[in-house]
């Protein structure tokens, strides 16, 4: 244990301060910097597997797949790791699809969420004949069937209920709720099961939902399941039988004082209400597999006061990871190098043009120095995968520890690749 209350390093055995350096596993987070510069994404190859398999053994009673949910982390080398460790995939796009189909990954091992799929997407998804396809709007369901008839093969279907629950860390990232544009409501989910038990081209297979993300408490996800119990029990009544109910993702991770639920505890509610349908368990896990085994490396750019304010300009900035400036997210910040300096009181701030380009608002920190390396903490989840390109900045590294080593995922951009598909 650290002497400091409530620092990151000591709620994950995958980052620790050797001799007051910050590692990754067994690499120290400076000679990352060193070799490949900042600001990069570091993540922990034995963090990702950990919780990957801790996942799975919290549902092992029940017969059940664990489909990672593609969009918190997309890197190939991090869904390689995954598919060889075993996972199925939830996907959202002609794009993730894409990225899966690339390394190799079986359609029988992919679920295609998501609210609106155009034509293309629902084509290339069956041409992959991916296990199921998450439906979420009449008109959805009726261009499925349409695409399923032309390469005469019926398509395996699930309906995405909205079971009108609300859950999740922010308003944006809550979707179970009547007011939000996810999913079908009960009563018309119920017509169009019914409505499409003989249709030639729609073939049953599923019921699936999901009510939001960086979910905290048990309490929403106990009010789904017992809704979507009921549900499944009602449609098994009127003749439809399903292989899956697919329980989506949202299982909330710790980034600061937050105390989540295990996935144990998470999978019990979840097992004891849909265990005895009869049917396989879908789990559509992002961030709780891949949030906390990322930090985010940034180098102090500049320190200045200002009308006696201290601020740490670094060389990250929203750009490089919007959670904080888009939910009002806050993640961590400690230095890689510890010192016995005074603490003081800081903004962490990026060099966007953009007052909500900060990451941190009067962050104890110890004295830090231009040149000096910083790690924030918890961004393995929705962290690259939402950098842009904003004030023309290019996109920063990824890189994976695996024990003594690293390796780099995905290289830096360059302000060649800012340009490349712009007419000159
Ligand atoms: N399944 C579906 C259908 C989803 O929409 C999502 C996330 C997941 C699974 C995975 O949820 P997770 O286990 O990661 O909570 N950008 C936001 C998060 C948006 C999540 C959207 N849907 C953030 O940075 O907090």
């Amino acid at each position: 244990m650290s002497q400091r209350p409530n620092d990151p390093a000591d709620y994950t055995p995958f980052f620790s301060y050797r001799d007051n350096a910050l590692c990754c596993e067994g690499v120290s987070l400076s000679s990352i910097a060193e070799q490949a510069l900042t600001p990069i994404y570091i993540y922990s190859r034995a963090s990702i597997l950990a919780a990957f398999r801790g996942f799975g053994h919290a549902f092992r009673a029940v017969p059940h797949t664990i489909c990672y949910a593609v969009k918190a982390n997309s890197n190939l080398s991090l869904l390689r790791l995954l598919a060889r460790a075993g996972s199925s995939f939830d996907i959202v796009s002609g794009g993730e699809l894409y990225r899966l189909l690339q390394i190799g990954v079986s359609g029988r091992r992919i679920v295609f969420s998501g609210v609106g799929k155009s034509r293309e997407e629902i084509r290339e998804a069956l041409r992959a004949r991916i296990l199921l396809f998450n439906v979420e709007a009449e008109s959805e369901l009726e261009l499925l069937a349409e695409e399923a008839a032309r390469v005469r093969r019926p398509a395996p279907a699930a309906l995405r209920l909205n079971p009108d629950v609300g859950g999740g860390g922010h308003p944006h990232i809550s979707t179970g709720s009547h007011q939000h544009k996810f999913g079908i409501g009960w009563d018309d989910a119920m017509a169009l099961y019914t409505a499409k038990v003989q249709s030639p081209w729609i073939s049953w297979r599923g019921l699936s939902t999901h009510i939001g993300s960086q979910i905290l408490s048990l309490a929403p996800f106990r009010r789904a399941v017992g809704r979507i119990a009921s549900f499944v029990r009602l449609l098994q009544s009127s003749g439809v039988g399903l292989s899956f109910i697919d329980f989506g993702g949202g299982l909330g991770v710790r980034y600061t004082s937050e105390n989540p639920p295990t996935a144990e505890q998470y999978a019990k509610i979840v097992i004891r209400k849909l265990g005895p349908l009869g049917c396989r368990l879908l789990l559509e896990p992002g961030r709780a597999i891949v949030g906390p085994a990322g930090i985010l490396l940034t180098r102090v750019l500049h320190l200045k006061s200002s009308y006696g304010k201290t601020f740490i300009i670094v060389d990250a900035a929203m750009n490089d990871f919007i959670r904080p400036a888009l939910y009002d997210a806050i993640h961590p910040v400690t230095p890689v190098v510890r010192n016995a300096g005074k603490t003081l009181r800081a903004d962490i701030v990026g060099p966007v043009c953009e007052t909500g380009d900060a990451f941190l608002h009067d962050w104890p920190i110890q004295t830090v120095q231009p040149g000096d390396l910083l790690a924030l903490w918890g961004t393995g989840a929705y962290g690259f995968i939402q950098a842009s390109n904003y004030n023309s900045r290019p996109r920063p590294a990824e890189v994976l520890v695996n024990g003594k080593v690293f390796s780099t995922i995905r290289r830096r951009e360059s302000n060649r690749d800012l340009i490349r598909e712009e007419l000159r």
